[in-house]
């Protein structure tokens, strides 16, 4: 008999974006034809989900590399044997934190935004997780630039921002006092998609700082409004932790955020980051 390519069962997560893949067991050698249905369920949905898998650090790093190359580069001393492989964590081991993003609450942000290839998309995969908070929000930047109103897009055509990040001062909430030489990058403030062609806003609060062209107090203001646009309900999905959960956002049409919680309980995920390319702008007019 043919082998027959059953599709994949995907539910919708939220009226914002996201959607969970049913029926998939990451530890099976994923056909090829199966694997096309998630990237394309990811690209229609900007999240994917799948609950309940029971992965090892291997397996993680094997789908991941399904997607494209990683990103590594992350420190040494931390926890992982895989290039590409970090832990997000708040466990320590003989005193030194295991991961990265150990504490609390995270403003939103695009993974690498601040780079010349920011990551064009981040796996985690839950393995401990507090018993309340720590949730990972999720908001859409392509619904975010389609409801902007037309003079604004107008006016945002052609436009890039600065993008400043320095881990060690500011790792989860923007700081007035970044040193001089934090890695840094201009980005288009509207990005276009690479595999789906379509608009996203390409900003955020934490990385974002200034307005190529604008003076201190108008880029704030256009930034400020800009952020606040984003983060409104509308756009949002709120992702509760489950262990088992995997779950893998794309960086260059969300961006992600996360809620507070206990510092005395366990927070443990496993990240694959997939690398990127350079940021594309609209086409001029
Ligand atoms: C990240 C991140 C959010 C979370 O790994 O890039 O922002 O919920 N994590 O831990
Ligand atoms: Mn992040």
């Amino acid at each position: 008999m043919q082998p027959t390519t059953q599709s994949l069962e995907v539910r919708k997560l939220s009226p914002a974006l996201g959607a969970e893949i049913c029926g998939v067991d990451l530890r099976d050698e994923l056909p090829e034809e199966t694997f096309a249905q998630i990237l394309r369920a990811w690209h229609d949905n900007l999240v994917i989900l799948l609950r309940d898998q029971n992965l090892s650090e291997e397996a993680q790093w094997q789908f991941g590399l399904r997607f494209g190359p990683l990103s590594g580069g992350y420190i040494r001393e931390l926890e992982t044997s895989r290039e590409g492989v970090v832990y997000v964590s708040n466990v320590r081991k003989d005193g030194k934190l295991i991961g990265i993003l150990p504490d609390g609450e995270m403003q939103f942000h695009s993974d690498q935004s601040y780079t010349e290839q920011p990551s064009q998309g981040t796996m985690l995969y839950a393995i401990t997780i507090p018993s309340v908070g720590g949730n990972t929000l999720f908001a859409n930047c392509y619904k975010a630039y389609e409801t902007l109103p037309d003079d604004v897009k107008i006016r945002l055509r052609n436009l890039k921002a600065l993008h400043v990040y320095d881990y060690n001062v500011n790792p989860t909430h923007r700081s007035r006092d970044i040193p001089k030489d934090a890695p840094r990058r201009t980005q288009p403030i509207v990005r276009v998609h690479p595999a789906t062609g379509r608009k996203a806003l390409y900003i955020n609060r934490l990385m974002t700082a200034h307005v190529e062209g604008l003076s201190g107090q108008e880029s704030d203001d256009l930034l400020g409004m800009l952020f606040d646009h984003i983060e409104q309900p509308q756009f949002i999905h709120e992702h509760v932790w489950r262990p088992g959960d995997v779950l893998m956002w794309d960086n260059r049409c969300t961006l992600h955020a996360r809620s507070d919680f206990d510092p005395s309980e366990t927070r443990l995920l496993r990240r694959v980051t997939l690398k990127g390319e350079p940021v594309v702008g609209e086409v001029a007019a």
